[in-house]
């Protein structure tokens, strides 16, 4: 596999998904440095050393420090965000709103001091309206503030299809656009199993199966752990985008960015395909959607801008 030399990426919020994201790109040697940073150092400091060690025994080059102070992440080419509060049995994603809100506030701070010419990918929930916080405070351009949950969605509707048939895994694409949470719109329309449209390997009653429980993926597995929410895949799903930004694949995926007039909104963040490269959100793609389609998207719409709009009524925003 190519090996970046030299390129810094800073991890905050070294927890479940965050020191799994360190852990995949230093398995795969994607970037020189990772920068662990967390709340509690000694869990970050104890990663860390793991990580590097790893790191030694795949042979790759990758070294895994620890930020004591927010000036240690001086530099780095990608912030990823993941530090919060996860979800937990019974708490809907917007529970986690203005808790989460305010840490985002204020690592952002950190990340537009020491690394102003970085590209944020934030992680924490609830996703879009995080993603909004972290554009907002952080004053960047918005090609260089994306969040990640529509790969890690899709592939969860992958995953269902696969279920579903027994056959194909890995050749199953799924789509999924709209907001992180149970409003998010699968496309069942636009999914194919090695090309072949879902419409003619499954019945409608599977396909409605499949939407709906790909919209509380989550929450499935919440379910079976208890303390805690997935990480294995939203990980691998942020290191996607950090190796497509570090190696300027071009490559699309669905992510969340800022929309600016695209599908008719503005001032709010939904999950559309964009293609990442060197510069962040290098392309936004328009789908041409049906009228089912449009209204879904509408509705997911609706619900991220009715959580910015409880941050905006509580002045939250300078
Ligand atoms: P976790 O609890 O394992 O890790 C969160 C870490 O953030 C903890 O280690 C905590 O000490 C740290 N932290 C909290 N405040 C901090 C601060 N001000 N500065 C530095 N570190 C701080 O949680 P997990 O499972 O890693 O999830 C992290 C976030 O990602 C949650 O908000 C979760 O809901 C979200 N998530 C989002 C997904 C998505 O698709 N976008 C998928 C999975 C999780
Ligand atoms: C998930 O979808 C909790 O957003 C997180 O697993």
């Amino acid at each position: 596999m190519e090996k970046m030399q030299g390129k810094k990426v800073s991890i905050i919020g070294a927890g479940n998904v965050g020191a799994t994201v360190a852990y995949s790109l230093a398995m795969n040697g994607s970037c020189h440095e990772i920068w662990l940073r967390d709340r509690n150092p000694d869990i970050s400091m104890g990663k860390a050393l793991d990580m590097s060690q790893a790191a030694n025994v795949a042979r790759t080059h990758t070294v895994v420090k620890v930020a004591h102070e927010a000036s240690d992440m001086k530099d780095s080419d990608i912030v990823v965000i993941t530090a919060g509060s996860p979800r937990k049995p019974g708490m809907t994603r917007d529970d986690l709103l203005m808790i989460n809100a305010e840490i985002t506030k204020e690592v952002v701070a950190d990340v537009k001091k020491y690394a102003p010419n970085s590209i944020i990918i934030m992680v924490s929930n609830p996703l879009d309206v995080m993603t909004y916080v972290a554009l907002k405070e952080s004053g960047f351009p918005k090609e260089r503030v994306v969040g990640m949950a529509g790969i890690l969605d899709s592939a969860r509707m992958a995953h269902f299809i696969f279920e579903k048939i027994g056959y194909g895994a890995g050749q199953i694409r799924a789509s999924v656009m709209g907001g992180h949470g149970d409003t998010m719109v699968p496309l069942p329309k636009f999914s194919t199993v090695a090309g072949v449209p879902l419409a003619d390997v499954l019945t409608k009653d599977e396909i409605e199966e499949i939407v709906e429980r790909t919209k509380h993926g989550g929450a499935e597995i919440v379910g079976y752990l208890k303390t805690g929410s997935a990480y294995y895949a939203p990980a691998k799903a942020t290191a996607i985008m950090v190796e497509a930004i570090l190696r300027d694949t071009k490559q699309i995926h669905p992510c969340a960015v800022y929309l600016d007039g695209h599908y008719g909104y503005s001032d709010v963040v939904s999950g559309v395909p964009v293609a990442l490269g060197a510069n962040g959100v290098e392309k936004l793609f328009e789908m041409s959607l049906t009228d089912e389609q449009k209204e879904q998207f509408a509705h997911s719409v609706d619900s991220v801008r009715e959580m910015i709009d409880v941050l905006k009524d509580k002045k939250f925003f300078a």
